[in-house]
């Protein structure tokens, strides 16, 4: 088990609101994680998919991101590449560039492109890095971790929006093992993870997630109440289990939700 240090409070710019520290509990698990791993329908195309809107990609990561403080390369190249408007519904596919987040059904969102530069530059992975992702929804945070160079492992609990993103990603040529499941648990089976990310804002840090943990790695993610101000948090333990938080700032997202909801 590992420990619980400090604190740190750092203020993010970008982010004005603030919120109160998370309620850091511990949580025995009711039972087992049953996973499901997705196969995708078919095999990835041509790398070339999505240049049509290309200008328009290098605009969102020029003026979205790296103009405000996103600065790891590996992020913004990875973010240039990635073909957003592949990952979002018809409906809404004029705006995959614009500064927000966007619906993709089940009253789930894809992230607004700064906030996944954001999580994805907090991590602090390399290429080779096996990462966890807990909220798969489209699959576009995940393709942006596999173009980063890692090994993603994603956890979805709609079952619909699980298998939407497996064909997504199949079909836009990125890599990532999608699992159908409640993400609480983390994936034991390929644990330890050199980061993970939470893409769904649960009121408490579930505990086996910082168990899963590698040394030096972190845990991205928001914590707060439901429809409200949220911190997204980063969470980091060292090579003799202590763990630390930093808090990135103001966030609104979605809540995690928990199977049998
Ligand atoms: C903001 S959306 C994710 C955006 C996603 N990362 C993307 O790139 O499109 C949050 C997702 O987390 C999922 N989610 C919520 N609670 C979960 C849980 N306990 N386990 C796995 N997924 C969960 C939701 O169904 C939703 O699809």
């Amino acid at each position: 088990m590992k420990r619980w240090i400090w604190l740190i409070a750092l203020p993010f710019a970008a982010c004005s609101a603030s919120a109160p520290l998370p309620a850091v509990t511990e949580v025995v698990p009711a039972d087992a994680n049953p996973l499901s791993t997705i196969a995708p329908a078919q095999q990835p195309p041509s790398t070339t998919a999505g240049d049509e809107r290309a200008a328009e990609r290098l605009d969102m990561v020029e003026f979205q991101l790296a103009e405000r403080d996103i600065a790891d390369e590996n992020v913004l190249e990875a973010m240039r590449q990635v073909p957003r408007h592949r990952f979002v519904p018809e409906d809404v596919v004029d705006l995959a560039y614009s500064d927000s987040a966007l619906p993709i059904g089940y009253g789930q969102t894809i992230s607004q492109p700064y906030i996944v530069g954001l999580m994805s530059q907090a991590l602090d992975v390399d290429p080779g890095s096996k990462v966890l992702e807990i909220g798969t929804g489209s699959g576009y945070q995940a393709a942006v971790l596999a173009a980063m160079g890692c090994q993603v492992y994603t956890m979805e609990i709609i079952p619909e929006l699980a298998e939407r993103a497996t064909n997504t990603l199949a079909e836009t040529g990125y890599d990532a093992t999608v699992a159908n499941a409640d993400g609480y648990f983390g994936w034991e089976e390929h644990a330890p993870f050199d980061g993970i990310i939470v893409t769904a804002a649960p009121d408490h840090v579930p505990q086996p997630l910082i168990d899963q943990l590698a040394p030096d790695a972190a845990l991205v993610i928001p914590v707060g109440p439901i429809g409200a101000v949220q911190t997204m948090w980063k969470f980091s333990v060292n090579r003799t289990g202590e763990v630390t938080g930093e808090n990135l700032g103001g966030v609104m997202f979605v809540p995690f939700t928990r199977s049998g909801e």
